[in-house]
This record gives structure tokens, sequence and C-alpha cells, in this order.
């Protein structure tokens, strides 16, 4: 159990939060079992109709957390487990998911929005999707479908300059449903979740069964990223990035081949 993730049902939708203020809501493997729980949840209890993601109004979530990414830290196979299987219950689920994004959404922050069915953001959010700084590859089958969202050269430059972009340019790339403001982003996702936990519900979970007919291909392209991840993560200069994000200094990546 962990207090890092609240999960509260209101109205058919299961409210589920991250709370890790002040390590900027980056996720463990323990916060990766309470979302893997709160999907089954949805998935088993009828009366639960929608499930809605979000942190809090100044901050999304920073991503992994990368204490756990530092060889030796901790078991990796457990790290790799936990962020897989979240990444394939939400990929998979049939029951609708909403996420409302307030400031930082780094790396999977980002990614699990292009598995949700909608998407609010506030004009605080922030967006990084830093695998390449990281000396990683990309994960959650970004890599498929962000150049199908936003086109290549569009999701190129996002993956491959790794750099930070606005809620107006997440907007513009078509991650994002509809721009709010940070006091109004949960409610405006609320209403939404609520209409869809509103309306029929097994016609709806096959509207989004057929919306999300790839979901094989996308399974196969997360293990492959998946095995790729963890190599590249094992490599000196992914350590060197991690290492130097937590001494915060530039990583000096001159020295690899
Ligand atoms: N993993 C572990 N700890 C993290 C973290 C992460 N992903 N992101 C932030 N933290 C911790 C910081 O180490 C710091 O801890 P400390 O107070 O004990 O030193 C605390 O959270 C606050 O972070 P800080 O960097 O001071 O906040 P900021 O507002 O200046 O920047 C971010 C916020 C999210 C832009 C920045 O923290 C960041 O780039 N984080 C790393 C994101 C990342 O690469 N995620 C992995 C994706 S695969």
């Amino acid at each position: 159990m962990t207090n890092f993730v609240t999960v509260e049902l209101d109205q058919g939708v299961l409210v589920v939060r991250f709370n890790r203020p002040d390590k900027k809501n980056a996720l463990t493997s323990e916060m990766y079992s309470a979302l893997i729980d709160a999907i089954v949840r949805a998935e088993e209890e009828n009366s639960i109709r929608c499930l809605l993601f979000t942190g809090r109004s100044d901050c999304f979530t920073a991503g992994n957390d990368l204490q756990e990414f530092v060889v030796g830290s901790s078991e990796s196979s457990e790290v790799d487990d936990a962020v897989f299987g979240f990444l394939g219950k939400i990929a998979s689920t049939r029951v609708p998911v909403v996420s409302a994004v307030g400031g930082v959404a780094v790396g999977i922050g980002t990614t699990m929005l292009l598995h949700c069915d909608l998407v609010y953001a506030a004009t605080n959010a922030k967006f990084i999707l830093p695998f390449i700084n990281l000396a990683v590859v990309p994960e959650a089958a970004s890599s498929m479908l962000l150049p199908r969202i936003a086109g290549y050269q569009r999701a190129a430059e996002l993956l491959m300059l790794g750099e930070p972009f606005d809620v107006e340019h997440a907007y513009r790339v078509g991650i994002v449903n509809e721009i709010c403001t940070p006091e109004e982003v949960f409610e405006k996702a609320f209403s939404a979740a609520r209409k869809l936990a509103e309306k029929p519900p097994s016609a709806l979970r096959s509207v989004k069964k057929l919306m999300k007919r790839e979901s094989e291909t996308v399974r196969e392209r997360m293990t492959t990223e998946n095995r790729l991840f963890k190599e590249h993560l094992e490599t000196p200069e992914s350590q060197e990035a991690i290492n130097a994000f937590f001494e915060r200094r530039k990583p000096d990546f001159s020295k690899f081949d």
C-alpha cells in the first residue's frame, strides 16, 4: 500500500491521483502497483464507468522515479514489471480513461496520455519526452503512436530533441483535447468523465475497442521498446545522464562512442 496514489470513487468515476508532491509525483514501483490495482478495480466493478487520472494543479508527474533507474539501486525486474504492467493495462483497458493535466508531465506523464480517450490540460502544463536525454528510447508505444497522432516530423522533433513543450503545442499536435485554466482543469475533466459514465456502457466499450483495434500491434511495439529501454538503461551513457540529474549538472556524453 502507498499513500502516494489516492483513489476515490465519485459518481461512477474512479479518480486516481498522483500524490507525491515533494518528488514532483515521480512514480515508484509501489505507485505503479497502485495504478494497476485501480485499473483492475475499474474493470471488475460495474459501478465504475470511467477512470480519471490526475495529479495536482501544479504537477501531473515527473515520470519514472529516476532513483529506481540507478543501476544496483533496486531490483530492475521489479521496476520493469511495474512500469510495463501499468502501460499494458492503460493501453488495453476497456474502461474509458480521461486525464486532467496541470504543471509538469514528464516521460510517462506525457506518453500515458497517448492511451487516454480524453485529455484536458491546463495553461501551466509543460510536457517533456526526455528519453533521448537519458540515453534511452521512448516507451508506451509512443514511438508508434506519436508519429501517427502528430505526423513524423513533429514526433521526431519531440522524441529526438527531447525539449519541453507547452500546452498550445500539445494541443496543436493532438495530444490534448482542450486547454483550461489550472483552476478549472480538474472540473472540466471530471465533467467529461461524468458524461462518459452516463453513456450506455457496453456500446461505449465497443466504440473504444473499435478505435483501439490496433492494440495488439501497440503491445508488440511496447515489448520491443521495453527491451531496448532496458538495454540502454544499463549503458554508461544512460547512467551518466541519471547521475547528472541528481548532481544537478549537465551530462557529458562526449566520452562515449
Ligand atoms: N525521479 C526521482 N526524483 C525526482 C524526479 C524523478 N523523475 N523528478 C524530480 N525529482 C525530485 C528531485 O530530485 C527533487 O528532489 P530533492 O528535493 O530531494 O532534491 C524534487 O523531486 C524536486 O525536483 P526539482 O528538479 O528540484 O524540481 P523542478 O521544479 O526544478 O523541476 C522537473 C521539475 C520535473 C522538470 C525536474 O525535476 C526533472 O526534470 N525531473 C526528471 C524528469 C525525468 O527525467 N523523468 C524520467 C522520465 S523517464
